[in-house]
This record gives structure tokens, sequence and C-alpha cells, in this order.
């Protein structure tokens, strides 16, 4: 029998992983098709619950990847899971249901991919030579995990952004974050800073350090219209503008696009991050290692453009 990924979203028929997956096994060999799960937003906890046990009770079934609702599933079925990694108990949400020995598992990837993401563009060595910062505009999950992964890098050594900075627009948020940041150690020091206004977001981006990475995980531009900045923000010298999205009207990074050519501000999109999101989350659940460079990855995100774009797609770097 032909096994099955689960793909639990919102309206997962829309998605291009809907080309992308296919075409994705057929490149690893393998023999599986994917079922999207639509469930609105703040779906009734049964109905989590129902789709975690049928995963669990059928023997085609692999697992699969979990977007909007990874707190909400692991909230209505946590006694399912034989075993959750270090990421999902700490976050309390699973992005990604796998087995292993007949066990169900759930594991939350955001702190791996959103850091080989944030690699791709300032590599340990980025932050060594420039010295710069991070900031994290928004404390919903991303941030909250691309915390953890800047604080496991760092416990291993290896060179992290000199401080973080997260903005919200309630103290509630980053209080959320705060918790985290005391149970686990945070290895690096964390600003907080509450941005009730755009005005108020633009005087933390100015004071930040020069080369510093200016993240916008706000889903503005892409969730939502607009951007968590005004058009008038100034980025701080040689910084970089990362949109999590790459899709959207992205105001975000149109505006660091128009900052003075000698402030020298480089843009990056969220594309490498989808990217990435999926094909470690195909990895644990197929049970093969997808490398995060090198030709097999190059190969499959030029595939995902191609589907996601319709365009011939440029080699990744
Ligand atoms: N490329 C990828 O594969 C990838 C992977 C992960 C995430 N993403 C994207 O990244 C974005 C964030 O994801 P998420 O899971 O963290 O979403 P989320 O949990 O909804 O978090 C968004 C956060 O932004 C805050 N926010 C909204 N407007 C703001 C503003 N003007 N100033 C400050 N904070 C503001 C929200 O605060 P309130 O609580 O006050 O509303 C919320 O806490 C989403 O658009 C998602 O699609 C992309």
């Amino acid at each position: 029998m032909t096994a099955v990924f689960s793909f639990f979203g919102v309206t997962t028929s829309q998605s291009a992983i809907q080309r992308i997956y296919p075409r994705w096994v057929e490149l690893l060999d393998l023999d599986a098709r994917l079922v999207g799960l639509d469930f609105p937003i703040g779906a009734p906890a049964r109905d989590y619950r129902r789709a975690v046990e049928r995963i669990k009770a059928d023997p085609d079934a692999l697992g699969g990847l979990i977007t909007t609702h990874k707190l909400d599933v692991l909230a209505a079925s946590a006694d399912l899971f034989g075993g959750l990694d270090g990421s999902a108990a700490l976050l309390r949400e699973v992005s990604c249901i796998h087995k292993r020995d007949g066990r169900l598992l759930g594991a939350a990837l955001d702190d791996r991919t959103s850091r080989l993401a944030i690699d791709r563009f300032a590599p340990p060595s980025y932050w060594a030579e420039r010295g710069g910062e991070l900031l994290l505009l928004g404390a919903g999950g991303a941030s909250i995990a691309t915390t953890l992964g800047m604080h496991r890098a760092a416990e291993l050594g290896v060179a992290v952004p000199s401080r973080i900075h997260v903005t919200a627009r309630s103290e509630h948020r980053l209080e959320e974050l705060r918790s985290l940041h005391d149970r686990i150690g945070m290895r690096i020091e964390v600003v907080h800073h509450v941005t009730r206004t755009p005005e108020e977001a633009d005087r933390v981006v100015a004071r930040v350090a020069p080369y510093s990475v200016v993240a916008n995980a706000t889903g503005l531009g892409k969730d939502r219209p607009g951007s968590p900045l005004t058009d008038t923000v100034r980025f701080p010298h040689g910084s970089i503008a990362w949109d999590m999205n790459y899709r959207g009207e992205r105001r975000f990074l149109e505006q660091a696009r128009n900052q003075p050519a000698d402030a020298a501000v480089d843009v990056v999109d969220g594309w490498d991050y989808f990217v990435y999101s999926w094909t470690q989350v195909v990895g644990v659940v197929h049970d093969i290692d997808i490398p995060s460079s090198g030709p097999l990855f190059d190969e499959l995100s030029q595939i995902a453009r191609e589907e996601q774009f319709g365009e011939p797609a440029r080699l990744a770097g």
C-alpha cells in the first residue's frame, strides 16, 4: 500500500505542496502520497484528536506536518503520543508527527529550521565577524522557536548574535517568552520591547547595532496587509532585513529595499525557510536524511520553486 503523509492546515488544497510533494517523493524514490486535512482556526479539540487517532491506528499512515494548528493538536492529543522531542515538550507544540518502532512521536522543528534559514544568509562566521544583533519583530511561535534555535547554537559553542531583541504589542506575549527562557537558562541576552505602534517599532530598529538581522515575524504583509514598521524607518548600517514569509505584499521588504544605498541593507525573503520547514519534516517522517545544503537540497528547492511560482528555478547558492 502507498503510505500516507498527512498535512494539517487551514486550506491545504490551495497549497503548492500538493504539487511539490509528489515530485519530491519521486526524486527520493519513496512510495507515498500527501493527504490534506483542513481545520478552521480554533477547531474543536475532538477534531484534532480524531485525526491523530486515525494516524496512530492506520499502519499506512506515516505521520505528517502541522502548520497553523501546532499548539492545538498537541493540547488535544498529548496522551496519544508515545514520546515528544525536547523542542515539542518545551514549546508545547507539534509540527511533525512520525512513527518509530510502532510508537507515535511528536516533534517541533521550527527552532532547527529557522536556524538553518538564518545560517544561509547569516552563518556563525557572520555573527563572529560583524557582531550584529538579531531583532525579531513579533513574539509568536516562530519568533519563540528562533530564540530557542539560537540558544541551542550558543550551547554548542557556535557564534550567535551578540544580543536578541524581541518586540510585541503587549507585555503578555513577552511573558511567555520570558518563561521559556527561564526554563532553558537562555544563553543569549534578550531585550524585550513593547511596541504598540509602528513608530515605536521604528525606534527599536534604528537603535540596534550595525550588521544586525531585522526579522519580520509578525505575519504582516502576508497574513494581514501592512508592515510592523512605517515607511520612514531607518535600518542600521549593513543590516539584513529578513521576512519570514516569501509571498504576499511583503511591504516590510519594500521598506528595506527603499533604504539609502549607502546604508547597504540586504533583503532576504522566507523562501529558504519554507523549503527547510518542509524538507526537514519530510526527512523525519520518512526516516531519511535530507541534507540542508548541497545538490539534493538544491534539487528539492528547485522543484518547489517551479511548482510554487511556475518558473524555471534559480539554483540556491
Ligand atoms: N517561511 C516559512 O516556512 C515560515 C515558517 C514559520 C512561520 N512563517 C511565517 O512567519 C509568521 C509568524 O509565524 P508565527 O507562527 O510566529 O505566527 P503567530 O504565532 O501568529 O505570531 C505572530 C505574532 O506577531 C505579532 N504581531 C502582529 N502584529 C504585530 C505588530 N505590528 N508588532 C508586533 N507584533 C505583532 C502577533 O501578536 P499578537 O499576539 O499581539 O497578535 C503574534 O504574536 C507567519 O506569517 C508565518 O506564516 C513562515
